[in-house]
């Protein structure tokens, strides 16, 4: 990695915030940031991509402030990265246009998102293969590719899930400089290490469509509630566990030390501990890791305008570096 290669990621606020988002997403990026202080780090709110989901505006307006607030509260400095909300910077939508011209239709075609509409209609006897599918979904994959290529970003740390997609933006990409001379870096999926996929409390990936999340930043009532709703098999209290078998633990592993971790491994085992005891254990955890940042959250949450206006003065400066590549761009098409 160079000084001047630049990380960009973002998230959707299409759900208030969990702690597989966190574990996931969140706290990745940000330790990426921190290990590679000489590389500029950029973090944004997709906000206008939860449109394709989010059809109301106040619903929409809270998910965006708990995603800024979240961000903060977990250790992101506005005042050392760039972080700012993809709506304030209009230059992602031209460019998403501009992009769009040049991108054949049959590159969204094999979009994972866009094809596992397609698949279930096709499924369930739908004759509209497109059924229930917008535009925004459909083209889903170029707008995130102006919001990569607007910032010459090179690295962009994202869940699996999200792999095609910059392969997508790297195409995009590709195409665009062979056809009006080398404009864009070529971006690159980069799968975090500490990354992990967090099971809820089902078994399922944590997702709020599943309902089976553990909320970062409820009351700690929800929180408690939460996780006892994680289940568990029904070995007797004395009873030898297998941890690696068992969601309590799993998730317990993703926010214990490591002597933590093997301690509870331990007890698991050798049947010492009830997987009531376990869980009243992953409270203390996770309660105790989220003290300050529940705070903090909760003081950004109550003053809403100042949320704004950071996010505003990281457009600014996201505007600014936006700059020389629209002007590269304008100038590439003719403009
Ligand atoms: N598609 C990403 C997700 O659903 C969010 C996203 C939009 C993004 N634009 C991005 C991530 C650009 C990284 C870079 O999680």
């Amino acid at each position: 990695m160079n000084q001047s290669d630049v990380i960009l990621t973002g998230i959707k606020p299409t759900g208030s915030p969990h702690i597989g988002n966190y574990a996931g997403a969140i706290r990745p990026a940000l330790n990426l940031a921190r290990r590679s202080p000489e590389s500029s780090a950029m973090y944004f709110l997709a906000d206008f991509h939860a449109l394709t989901l989010v059809k109301d505006p106040a619903l929409f307006r809270d998910r965006c402030h708990e995603l800024a607030a979240t961000w903060i509260a977990c250790g992101l400095d506005p005042d050392r990265q760039v972080f700012y909300r993809q709506s304030d910077v209009p230059e992602v939508f031209e460019l998403s246009w501009v992009l769009s011209c040049s991108t054949s239709k049959g590159l969204m075609n094999r979009a994972h998102a866009y094809k596992a509409h397609v698949d279930q209609n096709t499924r369930s006897g739908d004759r509209d293969p497109d059924a229930g599918v917008n535009m925004g979904v459909y083209s889903y994959p170029i707008l995130m590719a102006a919001d990569i290529l607007l910032f010459q970003a090179k690295y962009v740390p994202v869940g699996k899930d999200q792999e095609q997609h910059i392969e997508i933006a790297r195409d995009i990409a590709a195409r665009f400089n062979r056809c009006y001379g080398e404009v864009f870096t070529l971006p690159l999926y980069m799968a975090s290490p500490s990354s992990a996929e967090i099971p809820g409390t089902d078994g399922r990936k944590m997702s709020k469509a599943y309902n089976n999340t553990i909320p970062l930043f409820g009351s700690r009532e929800t929180l408690r509630r939460a996780i006892f709703g994680i289940k568990t098999d029904s070995s007797a209290p004395g009873a030898p566990k297998d941890p690696d078998a068992s969601l309590v633990f799993q998730i317990f592993r993703q926010f214990a030390d490591r002597q933590r971790t093997e301690t509870m491994r331990d007890r698991l085992q050798q049947g010492l501990i009830s997987w009531k005891e376990a869980k009243e254990e992953l409270y203390v955890l996770i309660d105790g890791l989220l003290d300050r940042p529940r705070a903090m959250y909760d003081e950004l949450m109550s003053d809403r305008s100042h949320i704004d206006r950071v996010l505003e003065a990281g457009a600014g400066r996201a505007r600014e570096l936006a700059r020389p590549t629209m002007e590269k761009v304008r100038q590439a098409v003719g403009r």
